[in-house]
């Protein structure tokens, strides 16, 4: 397939994002807006100078300047306009479902009151409902590196806010920061009627995705690449069809692989892994969905039958009632019978 022709193939699939960090979407040029009527200084004196600053040889490297960037977010208006710019974004790629994760605590550590936060947020989830009919799910997610003490006050502080927060998550620095750490709170958000995620296995090991699904009982693991690393584990993760939510682009700016052409996800889906392609920081990593799938497709050669399973899978692994899982898988399935 041509590159153009594989660009219209992907931009006409519909889409599911279920790995996204709203803070990780948070584009220069708004930065710098934000910044300028917060008055609020930036580290660097232009777009071009951040955009130079994105180079990044681990995750803590990322985190440092995604979380020094999100410093600028104070009013609810800002994570409205953070967050409605990112839907505007994606419902011009064809992305139809978003279940979107915020870092309360980046915020709430630095004064800014979780009502504020969650929102701006809201406000504009509802509104890309009503007018790009785009449906959502938001996920708050932990911060690993702080401790189980600050989640649990995380926990108590979304208590008012229960109908608007589907489920939970567990990001930040990976090693050093095992799912254990966070078992404890992680019952307590169930037994409040959270759906539970967690990111395991990006750059920490195998044992960590063993540890979220048997310690914490999430449904869905982000990342999971490490998998690939323990048989046994990959044998359960396709046993019980957990869907590992993978983010190409951000795998190699990271460098958790070395090369695209090196990305488990052809292996993950040979072995019948409820793999998906998510954009985690489209702002950092070089792009959104449609960019993930062309750079993943590009590189490994994919077949449409594979980007078909992927989007299928996407919607598969979603947390949409079954008639909307239903209506959206065959609506990826007639788009690829009827690909010329
Ligand atoms: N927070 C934002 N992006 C992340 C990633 N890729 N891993 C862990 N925490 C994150
Ligand atoms: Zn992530």
């Amino acid at each position: 397939m041509t590159s153009a022709n594989l660009l219209t193939t992907i931009q006409g699939i519909p889409k599911a994002e279920l790995h996204l960090h709203i803070e990780g979407s948070f584009e220069p040029e708004l930065m710098f807006e934000i910044a300028k009527r917060n008055d609020v200084s930036l580290d660097f004196d232009s777009v071009d100078a951040i955009k130079e600053a994105y180079k990044f040889n681990n995750l803590q490297e990322f985190l440092d300047i995604y979380y020094t960037g999100a410093q600028v977010l104070i009013h609810e208006q800002d994570f409205f306009d953070l967050t409605w710019a990112y839907l505007t974004k994606v419902h011009s790629q064809n992305v139809v479902h978003v279940e979107i994760f915020f870092d309360p605590q980046t915020h709430t550590e630095r004064g800014i009151p979780f009502d504020v936060v969650i929102t701006g947020i809201y406000k504009a989830l509802q509104r890309a409902k009503e007018e790009l009919n785009i449906s959502f799910k938001l996920i708050m997610s932990y911060l690993r590196h702080l401790s189980e003490a600050e989640a649990f006050k995380t926990l108590e502080a979304s208590l008012p806010f229960k109908e608007w927060i589907d489920g939970v998550g567990l990001d930040s620095s990976e090693v050093g920061n095992p799912p254990s750490k966070f078992a404890r709170v992680f019952k307590a958000s169930a037994d409040e009627g959270y759906k539970l995620v967690a990111h395991a296995g990006e750059e920490g090991p195998a044992a960590y995705i063993w540890e979220a699904l048997d310690l914490l009982n999430v449904v869905r693991i982000d990342h999971g690449n490490r998998c690939l690393d323990d048989q046994a584990l990959v044998d359960r993760l396709r046993a019980e069809q957990i869907p590992l939510t993978l983010c190409p682009l951000s795998n190699v700016e990271l460098k958790v692989i070395q090369h695209m052409e090196d990305h488990p996800l052809p292996k993950l889906l040979d072995q019948g892994i409820l793999a998906t392609i998510h954009s985690d920081d489209p702002a950092y990593f070089g792009g959104y969905m449609n960019e993930n799938y062309y750079a993943t497709a590009k590189a490994l050669n994919l077949n449409n039958q594979q980007l078909e399973q992927v989007a299928v899978n996407a919607f598969k692994a979603s947390w949409l009632d079954d008639a909307s899982k239903e209506e959206h898988i065959n609506a990826v399935k007639h788009y690829f019978k009827h690909l010329t």
